[in-house]
This record gives structure tokens, C-alpha cells and sequence, in this order.
């Protein structure tokens, strides 16, 4: 008897930012930094800042509401719900748990996922195995941050680069040969140093003494993180495609975790695709984390980018070091 695994799809997508504009011409003010040092290496203009009140699951929160409205879902059909953070509330309880009991989703049971700015897409990988065991049949996966309250404000190299954001997608079984068709998750743990936030955890538990140090800041070897990110938009876009058994022809949108233009446009160009379809917000918003596909991903949407039948590529790559690639056959759940 042949076994049918059915896959998942989005059927409902929302995101949010924080209202508060940091421009590069700010910074300029803050820092010994220019516009045209961060934009010519960076491709960021603006980012948003998150208020001091405002903490991950409360962008969380306004993402996953507009998602579920999206996909004309209500919070007692959740499943469950996956957060990806860097920047949780708390270290425990899961920012998962605040986000389902923000929403009244009742049902639902409700865990955070770490695997750095590729977060969101080892979510929705996970969300997709789910869904394809008949485990859950609605899932929710949210990436959510507010890295901009754990930088170091007097660190140019890194403080110029990330922002606040949260993007979440409801996702549910596809029909037949739409959804996610492969998925590439990626590690190497050798590469931890490069991009970490040292203190606070139980290696190095918060003190004075860490404080004064600055240990409870994001640090980032910057140009070797670069050169690695480089080959994993490479490895995980080639890969899912292999698996699938397509070709590059047959991309018609990639969605890249938005960190740098230059490594957003190389990807582009190895795959042969013109920036028109390519998702790109990283001028206005820098680098979200976890947040930046979603967040993208509705952007696109909302501007009529991606069809029904497309077959969508999203790939990232983060601290970890991790990376991963998805590959989506789109499916209209509105149509
Ligand atoms: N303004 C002005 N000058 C600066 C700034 C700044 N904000 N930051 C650094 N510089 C200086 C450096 O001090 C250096 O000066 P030096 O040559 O006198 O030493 C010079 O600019 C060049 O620095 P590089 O590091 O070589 O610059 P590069 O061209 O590599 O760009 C950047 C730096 C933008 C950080 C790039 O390496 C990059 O984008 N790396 C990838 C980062 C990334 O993707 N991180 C996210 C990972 S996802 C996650 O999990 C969070």
C-alpha cells in the first residue's frame, strides 16, 4: 500500500514592525560611522527599534494575530505554535508560551527554536514534519526579535547591522503536489565564536563582572561570517533543488534572509535570477534575525509577486553556525 505523506503550505502570513525609525544619518550622530559606509557595505538604510516596553513576544504576538486573520484561522485551531528567537523574553518560559497565551490559543502546545537568523526556516521545517505525520494539522510559526536590546551601541561593526521586527506564517496541509516540496538544514558548531552572545547562559552566568565586560552583547567576526554565508545561500538553494529533482530554470522567487545586499545580490546571481524577483527589505528594516524571511515573504505577497504554482526558494544562514534552504510550491489556500 503506497503511504501518501502530505506536506504543508502557508496559508496565512502577517508581520510587524516597531514604529520607531533609526535612520543611517542618526547613527552618524551616535557613532564614528557614515550613511555611505553602512550603505555601501551593508545595503541598510533604516531599521526599527523596538520601544522599551516592547519585548519579542509582543511583536510576536501583533504578528501571529495578523497571520491567523490572514489565513482566516482562529486561535483554538492552533496546533502549535514555534517561536524562533535569539532574543527571547526571558530565558524560560518559552516565548512560545507568552505568544499562545497572548493569542486565547487554547489548544495549542507551544515551544521557542534557536538556530540563530536561520531560525524561521528550521521552524517551518519542523512545522512541515508535523503536519506530514498528522501530529498537528494547524501550525503556527512565528520569528520574532529585539536584537537592537542586546547589541553594544558603542560597537560600530555591529550595531549599524540589526533591527526589531516579527513575521509569522499559519501553516497547513497542502494539496497533492503543492507545499514544501525539500528541505536543507545545515550546521557547523566549530563556527559558534564567530557570531554569540556569551553571557547570561550557564557557561557564563550573568554577574557584575560580565556586565562591565559587555559579555551580554552580540559579538560578530563580520568578514568571516560573511564569507561563510556566501556558501551556505549557495548550499542550501542547490541543495533543496537537488532534492526535488528541479533546476535553477525552474525558481520563479527566492526569499534570502535579509543581512547584507552584497550577499542577498551573489546569491541572486548564482541562481540567475534578476533582483525584480528576489525579496529584499533590508534598506528599511536591516537585519531582523529570525523575523527577516516572514517578514519578506508578506511583502512579496502583498505586492503580487509570487503566483499560485510558483516555486518559491527561502534560504538563511545564521549564529550557530547554521544555514538552511526550503523550497515551496505555492499554494493559494484564498483561491
Ligand atoms: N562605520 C565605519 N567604519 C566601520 C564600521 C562602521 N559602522 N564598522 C566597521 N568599520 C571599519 C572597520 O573598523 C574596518 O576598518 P579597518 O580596515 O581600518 O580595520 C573597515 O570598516 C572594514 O571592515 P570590514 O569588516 O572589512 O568590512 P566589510 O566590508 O567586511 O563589511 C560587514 C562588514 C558589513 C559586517 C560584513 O562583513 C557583513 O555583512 N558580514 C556578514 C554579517 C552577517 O551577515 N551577520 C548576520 C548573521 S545572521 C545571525 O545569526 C544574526
Amino acid at each position: 500500500m503506497k503511504c501518501e505523506i502530505k506536506h504543508s503550505a502557508i496559508a496565512g502570513v502577517g508581520s510587524y514592525v516597531p514604529e520607531n525609525v533609526l535612520t543611517n544619518f542618526a547613527l552618524e550622530k551616535m557613532l564614528d560611522t557614515s550613511d555611505e559606509w553602512i550603505c555601501s557595505r551593508s545595503g541598510i538604510r533604516e531599521r526599527r527599534l523596538s520601544a522599551a516596553d516592547e519585548a519579542t513576544s509582543d511583536l510576536a504576538l501583533k504578528a501571529s494575530v495578523r497571520a491567523l486573520a490572514n489565513a482566516g484561522v482562529s486561535p483554538e485551531e492552533v496546533d502549535l505554535i514555534i517561536v524562533a528567537t535569539n532574543t527571547p523574553d526571558m530565558l524560560f518560559p518559552a516565548t512560545a508560551c507568552l505568544v499562545q497565551d497572548g493569542l486565547g490559543a487554547k489548544n495549542a502546545g507551544a515551544f521557542d527554536l534557536l538556530a540563530g537568523c536561520t531560525g524561521f526556516i528550521y521552524a517551518m521545517a519542523v512545522a512541515d514534519q508535523f503536519i506530514a505525520a498528522g501530529t498537528a494539522r494547524t501550525v503556527l510559526v512565528a520569528g520574532s526579535e529585539t536584537l537592537t536590546k542586546v547589541l553594544n551601541w558603542q560597537d560600530r561593526s555591529t550595531c549599524v547591522l540589526f533591527g526589531d521586527g516579527a513575521g509569522a506564517v499559519v501553516m497547513k496541509q497542502a494539496p497533492e503536489d503543492r507545499g514544501i516540496l525539500a528541505v536543507k538544514l545545515g550546521s557547523d558548531g566549530s563556527g559558534g565564536k564567530l557570531l554569540q552572545l556569551p553571557a547570561g547562559g550557564s557557561r557564563m552566568p550573568a554577574s557584575a563582572q560580565t556586565v562591565a565586560e559587555g559579555m551580554h552583547f552580540l559579538q560578530m567576526n563580520g568578514r568571516e561570517v560573511f564569507k561563510f554565508a556566501v556558501r551556505a545561500m549557495e548550499d542550501g538553494a542547490g541543495e533543496v533543488l537537488r532534492r526535488a529533482g528541479l533546476t535553477l530554470a525552474d525558481v520563479d522567487f527566492l526569499v534570502p534572509h535579509q543581512a547584507n545586499i552584497r550577499i542577498i545580490e551573489h546569491a541572486a546571481k548564482k541562481m540567475n535570477l534578476p533582483m525584480e524577483r528576489v525579496a529584499v527589505n533590508v534598506d528599511r528594516y536591516g537585519n531582523t534575525s529570525t523575523a527577516s524571511v516572514p517578514i519578506a515573504l508578506e511583502e512579496a505577497l502583498a505586492a503580487g509577486k509570487i503566483k499560485d504554482g510558483d516555486h518559491v526558494i527561502m534560504v538563511g544562514f545564521g549564529a550557530g553556525l547554521t544555514w538552511a534552504g526550503l523550497l515551496i510550491k505555492w499554494y493559494n489556500f484564498s483561491q
